[in-house]
């Protein structure tokens, strides 16, 4: 009886502890490539995905799993499933270290082949400047001042092409570190160049549960 609750209690102790300090949040990165070794320098469009939350993005659900030997599984719910009880409209598997073809035809991020490596990371620090980038928080994070629970981003100067004559850039302008967006939908004569970033915020447009910055 000793034993069982000197176990009790370890384990109390323990469920404090991990309350406490155990803050430590997994994310699986997706870190975008031109080539099916993801090899040179990153390029593209990527990824950063916390793992074990039912977080909303662009009006689906998703959960990022990972087993113990560090395969990852992105599951998909339907928008109105908020709690990601329902069920799956599809889902992937990775493994930590791997490279990935990935389209993004037909999502509702810009039209994009490539690959991804996938990295699994502690804690990680947000300080890398993208050419753009949109950071997702809780629905209940009104300020986006916890951790993040999804992000994605646009290395700089990527380009998009639906044609030839029909393209987008990213790029972040280091001074002001403020992104631009130049939309060049009919030829290069037609380009315009615009800010790309937005404070914390709703976008019921695009994201309608979750809090977004929009930043390098
Ligand atoms: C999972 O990946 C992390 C980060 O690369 C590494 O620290 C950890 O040892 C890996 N765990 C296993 C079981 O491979
Ligand atoms: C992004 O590329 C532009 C050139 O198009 C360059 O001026 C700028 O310094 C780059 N931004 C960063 C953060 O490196």
């Amino acid at each position: 009886m000793i034993k069982i609750n000197n176990i009790l209690l370890s384990l109390a102790v323990m469920v404090l502890l991990m309350q406490n300090y155990g803050e430590a949040l997994t994310y699986v990165n997706m870190v975008p490539y031109l080539n099916p070794t993801c090899s040179g320098e990153s390029s593209g469009l990527g990824y950063s995905w916390v793992v074990g939350q039912c977080l909303g993005f662009k009006g689906n659900n998703f959960v990022v799993s990972l087993d113990s030997h560090n395969v990852s599984t992105i599951a998909i719910y339907q928008g109105k499933d908020e709690q990601c009880s329902g069920a799956q409209q599809g889902s992937r598997t990775f493994s930590n270290g791997g490279c990935y073809q990935v389209n993004y035809q037909n999502t509702e991020q810009w039209y994009y082949n490539g690959w991804v490596k996938i990295e699994v990371v502690e804690d990680p620090t947000n300080t890398i400047i993208y050419g753009y980038r949109e950071t997702v928080y809780a629905s209940t994070d009104d300020h986006c001042q916890d951790d993040y629970q999804m992000y994605f981003y646009y290395t700089n100067n990527s380009v998009f092409k639906y044609s030839n004559d029909n393209y987008y850039v990213f790029y972040c302008q280091p001074d002001t570190y403020t992104p631009f967006e130049i939309d060049c939908e009919n030829g290069p004569t037609s380009c315009f160049t615009t800010p790309n970033n937005s404070p914390c915020g709703k976008n019921y447009n695009n994201w309608w549960r979750n809090y977004q910055v929009q930043s390098c």
